[in-house]
């Protein structure tokens, strides 16, 4: 991406080391999921395409769940303990970054979810072609709240930006925000570095000081206004983290609909963004399309679905209020209502899985039917197999588990119970309501269960016993 010649090399720091005091969580807050990615992915991703050094993350409440939650990437940690303030974050990670003074630094907050790659870079080209000592990302708010306000000079100049917390009222009706995103050439911003002072509000290292020491100094500070109001959007309470999930979701709801899928209701549709879904999928109210679920084109889910990990093939259908997780769907086939496929499932195209029926590491062939009330685990189906409702297969004794296999064309009776390890054999009959403990031969008939008798008059003695006394009919 860094092809165009204004582009400067770049470093990146991003802060991650506050608690988030206001989410009123024992967790660190860039680990709160908003579209089900922590925070601090969303800002990892906004960075990625852009060719930096490995990105620093400095790290402080919370350390080692960050760290693991985001182990084996291109990052380096540094520790922020106690968490002073976010210009004290910069300053902790000064070794980083000062040892690459020819690079522009780019620092992020972690809690901006909502930031896009693209105005990542417009940032990274305005700071270069101006030559600016400081370029920030800036957005002009209705209703600013709590966010730093950009202060500018008679000449319109970025002069420093104040806190919320600590602005006069005059200032803090400016509009203008600063976003959390900034780029500081590394020889100017050593030269301000040292001179930050807590003597605020909140008592701490504010990095926004830098700004206003910077053109204190007499060095150019530039602001870039976000695309979108909503990118600037920095999450510090639940409310917010809602409010960016729901952002998240419409911006790839629009995504996937101008790409030719057929959301009906993007109010009550979540789709994840690692999530594929291809144009002429039908996606019904209240569908949720988590993890790597990939729906092909035709296809239709829902309403009321819920697809983790999944793949569904072209035209195949998931009705009504299922819950599929780390499973195949071939194309064709048909899931639901009411049904639950669990890992390692796979079903084969054209086969049906009907209601109230839960499939465990099976796979169930082509035009194979499952249609009614069935639990089928760690079991091979073959094609064609019919498994008739209230189907069950017993594949745990306690201790271990155990596979069943139901080969082709075979075909089991309602209420059977398989008990595995166990075969049905191609072709096989099993009787309604067996108990089959041993393998059925293809083509054979397997019947486990009590013979039926009939007692010819017993039900009419019965009553001519049972006659209340004095009774006269
Ligand atoms: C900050 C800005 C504010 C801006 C807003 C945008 C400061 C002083 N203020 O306010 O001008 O409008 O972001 O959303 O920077 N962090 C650390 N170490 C710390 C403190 C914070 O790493 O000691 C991290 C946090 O984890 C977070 C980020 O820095 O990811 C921003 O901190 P936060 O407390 O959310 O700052 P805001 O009050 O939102
Ligand atoms: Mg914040």
């Amino acid at each position: 991406m860094l092809t165009s010649p204004v582009m400067p090399k770049v470093q990146a720091v991003v802060l991650a080391a506050g608690k988030g005091t206001r989410l009123k969580s024992s967790r660190a807050k860039v680990l709160h999921p908003a579209l089900g990615l922590p925070l601090l992915e969303h800002v990892l991703r906004a960075i990625a395409p852009l060719e930096a050094l490995p990105v620093t993350v400095v790290v402080g409440f919370e350390a080692e769940a960050v760290e693991r939650a985001f182990a084996g990437r291109n990052l380096v940690f540094v520790r922020q303990d106690p968490p002073l303030g976010t210009g004290h974050a910069l300053q902790v990670a000064r070794d980083r970054w000062a040892a690459h003074p020819d690079r522009t630094l780019l620092v992020l907050n972690g809690d901006l979810p909502l930031l896009r790659s693209q105005t990542v870079h417009r940032l990274l080209e305005v700071h270069a072609r101006s030559r600016a000592a400081a370029t920030l990302l800036s957005i002009v708010l209705g209703e600013p709240g709590a966010y730093g306000r950009v202060v500018r000079d008679g000449k319109g100049r970025v002069a420093k930006i104040v806190e919320a917390k600590d602005a006069s009222p005059e200032e803090r009706g400016l509009r203008e925000i600063n976003a959390g995103v900034y780029a500081f050439e590394v020889p100017r911003l050593l030269e301000v570095l040292g001179q930050l002072r807590p003597q605020n509000a909140q008592g701490e290292y504010y990095l926004t000081d830098l700004v206003g020491l910077l053109a204190a100094a007499g060095h150019p500070v530039e602001a870039v206004a976000a695309a979108e109001p909503s990118e600037a959007f920095g999450v510090n309470s639940r409310g917010e983290l809602a409010t960016a999930s729901r952002l998240l979701r419409v911006r790839r709801l629009e995504a996937l609909m101008a790409a030719g899928v057929a959301v009906e209701d993007p109010e009550t549709t979540t789709v994840g963004l690692d999530a594929e879904v291809a144009a002429d999928a039908v996606l019904r109210p209240f569908t949720l399309i988590e993890g790597r679920t990939q729906v092909a084109a035709g296809a239709s889910v829902g309403p009321f679905a819920r697809l983790v990990d999944s793949e569904i093939g072209v035209d195949a259908q998931v009705l009504d209020h299922c819950l599929l997780r780390e499973c195949v769907v071939e194309a064709g086939a048909s899931i639901g209502p009411f049904a639950h496929i669990r890992p390692g499932s796979r079903i084969g195209a054209k086969a049906r899985v009907g209601n109230f029926v839960e499939l465990k590491k099976t796979l169930l062939g082509a035009g194979s039917k499952a249609p009614h009330l069935s639990y089928v685990g760690d079991t091979t189906v073959g094609p064609g197999v019919n498994i008739g409702a209230g189907t069950i297969t017993c594949n745990y004794d306690g201790v271990s588990k155990y596979p069943t296999h139901i080969e082709a064309g075979a075909f089991v009776g309602s209420n059977s119970t398989l008990v595995a390890p166990v075969t049905v054999g191609a072709g096989a009959y099993v009787g309604a309501g067996s108990v089959i403990t041993r393998d059925v031969p293809p083509d054979a008939l397997g019947v486990g269960r009590a013979r039926q008798l009939i007692k010819e008059g017993w039900a009419r003695l019965r009553r001519e016993r049972t006659k209340p006394a004095g009774h006269q009919g």
